[in-house]
């Protein structure tokens, strides 16, 4: 239906709604008879307007082409109501997360779903050819771009951009949360895709017991309750030295005394990260963490398979 037939149809309507003025000068027995035709009438109009509006709107959406580059400031059309809809639990629970370090005075950055080598690999110190590459498997698109295997592909963008804080006396306190891809043998405990949160401090007098208190302090918030926390050495081409870093396992979850969970790694910046973020190293330090979200949440909730956060299962999600 074309959109002259549609007006043509609200006119028609407008006319009917006018004629209702002559009911006044109808006798009063044939009021009655007036009143239900006119209703008729006025009825078939109204759907045959709502059926026109509706083809109108369908001939206005144009067919997607799926092959066409992503244009992220399109509006979308809407295809499907999203009345009956919730927040993915790892969404809100990601709120949660950033609330917590935006309390702690963090800003926040978002990172990039594709990225390149040099965010990956190079700006991180990670020689050319080093095995530590391999480490993180990560996919590749024909033309060389990589969705990142980690945050910490923002962690050169985030010195750079915040230099300017150093200059002016400031600090950097930056956290990126954002979803990261790997391609993993995918079990209850692995996913090819999931969400980290990385956070970078840069001062110039910051250390690592800075760091340790800092993480402490997110994850007695996150949990709601006090937690011991544990490091041993680790090894990251980015830090100097390197950390993984471990909480006691939350009560709620059965936890005992002394039993400790990896829940991310973490170091003093590499001297090289922050040399080639413009950074003098003989001037400043910095410290640097990332971690995986889904691992946190599905402690917060005794979660046993972290494959349920990408299923899209409704009986998962509903209960949330
Ligand atoms: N990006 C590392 C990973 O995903 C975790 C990490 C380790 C992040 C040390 C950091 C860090 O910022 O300093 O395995």
């Amino acid at each position: 239906m074309s959109m002259q037939e549609l007006e043509k149809l609200k006119s028609d309507l407008k006319a009917l709604n006018a004629e209702y003025a002559k009911i006044k000068d109808i006798p009063a027995e044939k009021r009655a008879e007036f009143g239900r035709e006119m209703n008729a009438k006025k009825n078939a109009l109204l759907e045959a307007i709502a059926k026109a509006e509706e083809a109108a709107l369908e001939s206005e959406i144009e067919p997607l082409d799926i092959t066409a580059p992503t244009a992220p400031n399109q509006p979308i059309p809407e295809f499907l109501s999203a009345e009956g809809g919730s927040k993915h639990p790892l969404m809100t629970e990601l709120d949660r997360v950033i609330e917590i370090y935006q309390m702690m005075g963090f800003d926040v950055v978002e990172p990039r779903q594709l990225d390149d080598e040099y965010h990956m690999f190079d700006s991180l110190n990670f020689p050319k050819g080093h095995p530590a590459r391999d480490g993180y498997d990560t996919f590749r698109t024909e033309e060389g771009y990589i969705p990142p295997a980690h945050t910490s592909t923002m962690q050169n963008r985030v010195l750079k951009a915040c230099k300017k804080n150093l200059d002016e006396g400031k600090n950097i306190a930056v956290v990126v949360p954002g979803r990261v891809f790997r391609n993993e043998d995918v079990d209850t405990t692995h996913e090819h895709t999931f969400y980290q949160c990385e956070g970078v401090y840069v001062s110039k007098d910051c250390t690592l017991g800075n760091m340790l208190g800092i993480l402490r302090e997110f994850f007695e918030k996150y949990y709601e309750q006090k937690l011991d926390i544990s490091t041993q050495p680790g090894y990251f081409p980015f830090t100097e030295p390197s950390l993984e870093f471990k909480i006691e396992k939350p009560k709620a979850l059965g936890g005992k005394k002394g039993e400790f969970i990896e829940m991310l790694g973490c170091g003093m910046i590499h001297p090289n990260v922050l040399k080639m973020a413009g950074i003098d190293p003989t001037i400043y330090h910095g410290f640097a963490w990332g971690g995986g979200i889904d691992r946190l949440v599905m402690l917060r909730y005794g979660l046993k398979d972290v494959r349920y956060f990408e299923s899209g299962k409704l009986n998962f999600l509903k209960e949330f």
